[in-house]
Parts: C-alpha cells; sequence; structure tokens
C-alpha cells in the first residue's frame, strides 16, 4: 500500500530530515585521517538526541548504530567501529532519524583528501543520478521514469548500478511502498501523485554491479574489490516540481562545484 501524505506529515518529514542534515554537518568536519568511525557514530547519535529526535536505524533488524559508514569498496551499512579514516578514503555516511513519528533518512559521499580521478568521477556521477532521478519527480509520471533516468545516467558513464539494494517510500516507517529501484524494469510502476514521499538512494559501483554481505550480517561490499559510492536524498511529489525535503549539500555546508 503506498500512502499518501499530506502537507502536515510532509513538513513533519521534512523536520526530522532536517536532523538528519544536522548530523551530517557536523561530521562532515570531523571526517578526517585518524578519526574512528564509531567517534563519528557517536557525534551523530549525540546531535539527533540533542535535538529531540530518535536514531533511526539504531536497533532496526538489530542494527547497531546510528549510522552506516561504508568506506571504499563497501557499497552500504556499514557498522561503525574502531576502524580509523585514513587519507584518499572514499566514505559514504547515511543516517536516519525520527522525530514526532515521521522519519528522515539522507546519504552522503566524501572523499577524504585526495582520491583518484576515477574515483571523483564515480562520486560525481553517482550524485548527478541522483538529480537526473529527482528531475523526473513529477506528478503525472510513473516511478519509473525516476529510476530509469538515475539508471542510464550512471550507464552512460560506464559505472554499475547496485540492485541488490533500492531506496523506498518513507514517512511513518523507515521502509514503506513503492520500492524504488535504481533501474528498470520495475515490478509495479505506479503514477507519481501529490504527497508521494520518496527517499531516492542510487548505489553506483566502479566496477561491477555484485555486492557480498559480511560474516557481520550487514557490510555489503562490491565483490570485484572496486569503490561505491551512495547518495540519498528525501524527495516529496507534489503539484510543482518536486520538493526535496533533506538538506541540500550547500545548507550542510559541503561544497559542491555543479549539480
Ligand atoms: N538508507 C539506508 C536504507 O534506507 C540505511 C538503512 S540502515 C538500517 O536502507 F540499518 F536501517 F538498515
Ligand atoms: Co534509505
Amino acid at each position: 500500500m503506498i500512502a499518501l501524505r499530506t502537507d502536515r506529515e510532509i513538513e513533519h518529514i521534512r523536520a526530522s530530515c532536517k536532523v538528519v542534515g544536522l548530523a551530517h554537518r557536523a561530521l562532515k568536519d570531523l571526517i578526517s585521517p585518524g578519526i574512528r568511525t564509531e567517534e563519528l557514530d557517536r557525534i551523530a547519535e549525540e546531535v539527533v538526541r540533542d535535538n529531540g529526535a530518535e536514531p533511526a536505524f539504531k536497533g532496526y533488524h538489530g542494527y547497531p548504530a546510528t549510522i552506516c559508514i561504508s568506506i571504499n569498496e563497501q557499497v552500504v551499512h556499514g557498522i561503525p567501529g574502531p576502524r580509523e579514516i585514513q587519507e584518499g578514503d572514499l566514505v559514504s555516511i547515511d543516517i536516519g532519524a525520527k522525530l514526532n513519528g515521521y522519519y528522515g533518512d539522507q546519504a552522503i559521499s566524501f572523499a577524504v583528501g585526495e582520491v583518484s580521478p576515477e574515483v571523483d568521477k564515480l562520486m560525481k556521477v553517482t550524485r548527478e543520478s541522483l538529480f537526473k532521478g529527482i528531475e523526473q519527480g513529477s506528478k503525472g509520471g510513473r516511478l519509473g521514469d525516476i529510476c530509469g533516468a538515475i539508471q542510464s545516467w550512471v550507464e552512460q558513464h560506464g559505472f554499475a548500478i547496485v540492485r541488490q539494494f533500492v531506496g523506498h517510500g518513507i514517512g511513518r516507517s523507515l521502509h514503506e511502498d513503492p520500492a524504488v529501484p535504481n533501474y528498470v524494469p520495475l515490478d509495479r510502476n505506479p503514477r507519481l501523485r501529490k504527497g508521494l514521499v520518496l527517499a531516492i538512494e542510487p548505489m553506483v559501483n566502479l566496477g561491477r554491479p555484485e555486492v557480498s554481505v559480511a560474516a557481520d550480517g550487514w557490510t555489503a561490499s562490491a565483490s570485484d574489490g572496486l569503490h561505491s559510492a551512495h547518495f540519498e536524498h528525501v524527495v516529496a511529489i507534489s503539484d510543482e516540481e518536486p520538493s526535496i525535503l533533506t538538506m541540500t549539500e550547500e545548507e550542510i555546508g559541503i561544497e559542491q562545484p555543479d549539480r
């Protein structure tokens, strides 16, 4: 069942997404060589709770932390721990929060210092693909328009869409209908209606699309060991342009050369 949210509910989701953005803002300056990923998790949890929200991932199917932190070949769901960030790492951070019964969710990939031109391009194309998808989020279109735009942008640049994980509806639960794959065709291709709220989150591999999950039951890595990037925004379909409920990178304070 696909829920359509009222304007009031959408403002609640926006508020929750804002807390997530504030946590990203707190982490962005701390992601530097030598910091342990569990330190970043502790600070994110503090920001989420100080803003009256709860971490959304902690306890979700037993997930043990506030953030997912996925480094280099790790695709998603990396668990924070004693690992230290190193110069040249590609670090993807995913944060979820729940405030007043509504969920927010956002992922950003960061380069720590210099990364190779190839990895830099992977990050850029992944982020661009998210916005290509968002641009298709107009009332009257179909979900597959978003998914297809992401896929075609990624594939035309020679990278691979991860298929094992997908975006999702979001609102009263972290994961709601519909599933939002980053590829077509879809099993079901619902119309985009006003009030539909989607977490769109392309995960893109430099090499092959296959992913393997580690013995910890969570950490998903590119099976070929090559780098992977992840960006996520929460978007509400409206009568006009789609509305991005998560904080923009500019608001978070991450310089982006272009969209
Ligand atoms: N943004 C990811 C998702 O929506 C993160 C979920 S982590 C989990 O699937 F721990 F909550 F599973
Ligand atoms: Co998500």
